[in-house]
Parts: C-alpha cells; sequence; structure tokens
C-alpha cells in the first residue's frame, strides 16, 4: 500500500478552503462511554434504553442480515405504511432517515437558505445549533426560563423576516420539562404561518400520558407542523439509527429531495417495522412505564435530598449544578456513574435499570454530603 508523503500531504491539505462556517461550530460531544475496566458503572450519559433489542426485533434484524448485499428499499414502503397507519397520515408523509437528528437535518437543508434563521430553546438538544450552522443558517437560540422551560413569548418574539424553521423540544432535552397541548397551539398561533414549526419529541413515550401534548391533533389542523420522532430512545435501536417526520405532503417531498439516499439502512428498517408489531409495542410499553416509574422514584428521591430539580419528562433527570457541573461528573464517574455534564450549566443522568438509578441517587446524595 501506497502512503501519502506526510509532510507534502499535510502541506496540501492545509491549503483546501474549508468553510469559514466551520470555525463557528460546537462541537458535537457525545455521552461518553463507560470505560471497561472490570468495575460495576453505569453509562447514564447517553439517554439510551438500557435494554436490548425485545425479542421481535432481535429475530427481524437477524433475518435481514441475509440481504446485506443489497440495498435498503429506498422508500422504505412496509414501514412508511406502518407508521402512515400509526398517525393516521398517508405514507407520502412520512419522511425517513438515519435518526430524527438526520431528519432534522433534512428539515434546515429544505428550508433554509444562507442566512435564514432557525429558532430553538437553550439549552436544548446540542445537535440544533450543529445542524443550522453547517447548512449556512443561523441558529437563533432562545433562553430557556428560570424553571429551565421552552420560553415562548420570547421565541414567538424572535421570529423575524428570515426564520424559516423553529424547532421546539418537548421534553426538552437535557432540562426535562414537556410542553402543553395549549401552549404548543398558542404558540403556534403567534408565529406566521409560512414558518415551519418542528416539534421534536424523541421522549414522547416517556411523558406521563395525561401531560402528553396533543401533537396529533395540533398537526392535523396545521400545514406548517412537523412532528419528529426517533427509534432511538424507548425502542431501543440507538445503534442502528432511524428516525422520521410527519409532514405535510409537500414538506415530506422536499424532505425526500434533500435526504441521503438509502439513510435508513435495511437493518433499521426491519427492526423499526418489527416495533410496531403487538408483541413488541406491548413490551417497549412495559418499558416505558418501568422509566416512568423510575424517574418519579429517583425524582422523589433528589428532591427529598434537597435537591432543585426540575420536572423530568424525558428518560432524564436533570440537575442544575452550574459551575459545579465538571466537578460533579468526575464525582460521579468516580463512583461508578458515567454522566453528562453541560459546561456550566448543568449535569443530565438517564433513567435507567434499577441498579444505575439506585447508584445516581446515592452518588447525587453523597454528593451534598461530601
Ligand atoms: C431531543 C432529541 N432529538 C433527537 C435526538 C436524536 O435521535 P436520533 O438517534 O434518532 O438521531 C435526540 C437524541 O439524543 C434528542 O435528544
Amino acid at each position: 500500500m501506497t502512503t501519502p508523503d506526510g509532510p507534502a500531504a499535510d502541506a496540501v491539505a492545509e491549503t483546501i478552503r474549508l468553510r469559514s462556517a466551520l470555525d463557528l461550530l460546537p462541537v458535537y460531544v457525545p455521552g461518553r462511554p463507560a470505560p471497561d475496566d472490570g468495575a460495576v458503572r453505569y453509562k447514564v450519559s447517553s439517554n439510551e434504553s438500557p435494554w436490548g433489542p425485545v425479542p421481535a426485533m432481535r429475530d427481524a434484524v437477524v433475518a435481514a442480515v441475509d440481504g446485506l448485499n443489497r440495498y435498503p428499499d429506498m422508500g422504505a414502503a412496509a414501514l412508511r405504511a406502518e407508521l402512515a397507519a400509526e398517525h393516521r397520515v398517508a405514507p407520502e408523509q412520512i419522511a425517513l432517515s438515519t435518526g430524527s437528528v438526520a431528519v432534522t437535518g433534512d428539515l434546515v437543508r429544505a428550508l433554509v437558505d444562507q442566512g435564514d434563521e432557525v429558532v430553538f430553546a437553550w439549552r436544548s438538544f446540542e445537535a440544533y445549533p450543529i445542524l443550522v450552522g453547517s447548512h449556512g443558517g443561523t441558529p437563533v437560540a432562545v433562553p430557556l426560563t428560570d424553571g429551565l422551560e421552552h420560553d415562548l413569548p420570547a421565541m414567538a418574539a424572535a421570529v423575524t423576516d428570515r426564520t424559516r424553521l423553529v424547532i421546539l423540544c418537548t421534553p426538552n432535552n437535557p432540562t426535562g420539562p414537556a410542553l402543553t397541548t395549549e401552549q404548543i397551539e398558542d404558540f403556534c398561533d403567534r408565529v406566521p404561518q409560512h414558518v415551519v414549526i418542528a416539534i421534536d419529541e424523541a421522549y414522547r413515550e416517556f411523558v406521563e400520558p395525561e401531560l402528553a401534548p396533543d401533537t396529533a391533533r395540533i398537526f392535523a389542523e396545521r400545514g406548517n407542523v412537523v412532528l419528529l420522532r426517533t427509534f432511538s430512545k424507548v425502542h431501543g435501536i440507538a445503534g442502528l439509527r432511524i428516525g422520521y417526520a410527519v409532514a405535510h405532503p409537500r414538506l415530506a417531498s422536499a424532505l425526500s429531495q434533500v435526504t441521503l439516499p438509502f439513510g435508513a439502512s435495511s437493518l433499521a428498517q426491519a427492526a423499526a417495522l418489527a416495533c410496531l408489531g403487538p408483541a413488541a409495542r406491548a413490551e417497549l410499553s412495559e418499558r416505558a412505564g418501568l422509566i416512568r416509574a423510575e424517574r418519579a422514584r429517583v425524582l422523589a428521591g433528589l428532591r427529598g435530598q434537597g435537591w432543585n430539580v426540575p420536572d423530568a419528562q424525558g428518560n432524564f433527570v436533570y440537575l442544575p449544578l452550574g459551575d459545579d457541573s465538571a466537578a460533579f461528573a468526575a464525582f460521579a464517574d468516580e463512583r461508578g456513574l458515567v454522566v453528562r455534564a453541560y459546561g456550566t450549566d448543568g449535569v443530565r443522568i438517564t433513567i435507567a435499570e434499577t441498579e444505575a438509578n439506585d447508584r445516581s441517587l446515592e452518588v447525587a446524595g453523597e454528593w451534598l454530603t461530601r
């Protein structure tokens, strides 16, 4: 094998004209993996499911392996038909890609010309400013309220003639509170109709059922609302990468124009389809219930210890530790708990298996009495 001449190749590479926008992009920091050092450790840094695939999904993926020499069905006909039935829309209103983060990127590429603005809350999902900035858009990050919820009046006020897209994240990652139906409807009424409002519901299945916003109705009544969903959280197939949007046919068609061809792999399609079968659904719904119950236990435990924790409607809790965030993460690390620190804002801890949640409570308690 020939290798490029190091210094000469480096000199050439230095002359490549990278887009100046790259200098301004924040770096996506993934949740750290737990070190494989034999000690009992819990990785609660990425809001993953603590459980492996449900049996139907495992079987479907194993069966799909035999067809790996073929490209996937680019139209994902079977999966889109099933999702369309679930959302009571036409199959052409379902746009799939490699995770809902990719679908969000597709939305930006379908809507945003250079310098157009995308409004979202901050702190929220850290991919948003990267997706917007990397496609030449201008991210408009509107600070959360003191209660760490979306400041919807401020977000509506941030919409300008250049705004093409607003992203609402409910429940908000990483802080936890969910929006209500009334809040979203009121917000939609304040935003010009030509602006697309994407509702990122990555954690929808974990919301207490009586608090879950009726986004199906909001979507049905408005042509400019898009729902973003993922199979990475309660479905537990983050490793396969698949997510989708439910959108008006005109917008869904625009998404299909910009999306990566064959983004949804055959294994991911098979796994996602298997999740929608009756047995898998029942099992996944039970898992969501377990996470909700554990979340209530952890939340009560933390508040009992004296922590000020915002409402938690996802599979995670958030400790607004401010300047102590990194120190807490290091403290937790030493005690076998890998959490996610967000600069000097706070720390997010995923709700996982009971033992991990016990450890989270222990570590949080020890921190207060250290
Ligand atoms: C709010 C939010 N949206 C989207 C995603 C991305 O999901 P996916 O794995 O489908 O890309 C995440 C993942 O953490 C998330 O927190």
